[in-house]
């Protein structure tokens, strides 16, 4: 192989280590099928869970880990991190440049494509994915299923059992 091909050719072995942010109060199904498609693609997967104690949420960001922790624990090319202060700084801190983001419908579009420009513009290395999610879970948000589960309706479809169990606990149903 001449000197120039050589050059030409992929690094063997480097890993892609892609960013999964987001709030995740709590995750759901949609979420999970995101990572599960990241997973596919990338070697490892960050989730960032954002702690921002401006946004109110209902599940700590030690519960937002601990449900995201627990479904994904039998993945060895997974983890979770709770961060604050700027998406980008935290993504440069695991030496990744891949931000992971779930596109559901054309009204997501607006908003993801900002904060994707706005990132680069921030860190011109970082690249957003937009990943769509499986059509079942197009409709489907964290704040939809807080609501409907305070107001007594059925979310189990939509989260995991673990964090239906966690949801049920807070708001003190059994
Ligand atoms: O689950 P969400 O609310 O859609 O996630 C939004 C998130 C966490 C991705 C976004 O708010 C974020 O990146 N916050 C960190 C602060 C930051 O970097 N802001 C500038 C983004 S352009």
């Amino acid at each position: 192989m001449n000197n120039l091909v050589e050059s030409e050719c992929f690094v063997p072995w480097m890993e892609t280590i892609a960013v999964y942010p987001g709030f995740f109060d709590p995750i759901t199904n949609g979420h999970v099928d995101i990572i599960l498609r990241g997973l596919r693609l990338f070697d490892k997967i960050v989730v960032a869970v954002l702690k921002n104690p401006k946004k109110e949420a209902l599940f700590s960001t030690k519960d937002r880990v601990a449900m995201i922790q627990e479904i994904f624990a039998h993945q060895p090319d997974l983890k979770v991190k709770a961060f604050d202060g700027l998406l980008v700084e935290f993504v440069k801190r695991h030496n990744a440049k891949i931000v992971i983001r779930g596109l559901r419908a054309v009204s997501d579009f607006e908003y993801e494509f900002q904060m994707a420009l706005m990132n680069r513009q921030l860190w011109a290395e970082a690249e957003t994915v937009f990943l769509a999610p499986d059509v079942r879970y197009s409709y489907l948000s964290a704040s939809l299923v807080r609501e409907i589960a305070s107001l007594g309706g059925d979310v189990s479809g939509f989260v995991d059992p673990r964090v239906l169990q966690r949801l049920h606990q807070k708001l003190g149903r059994q």
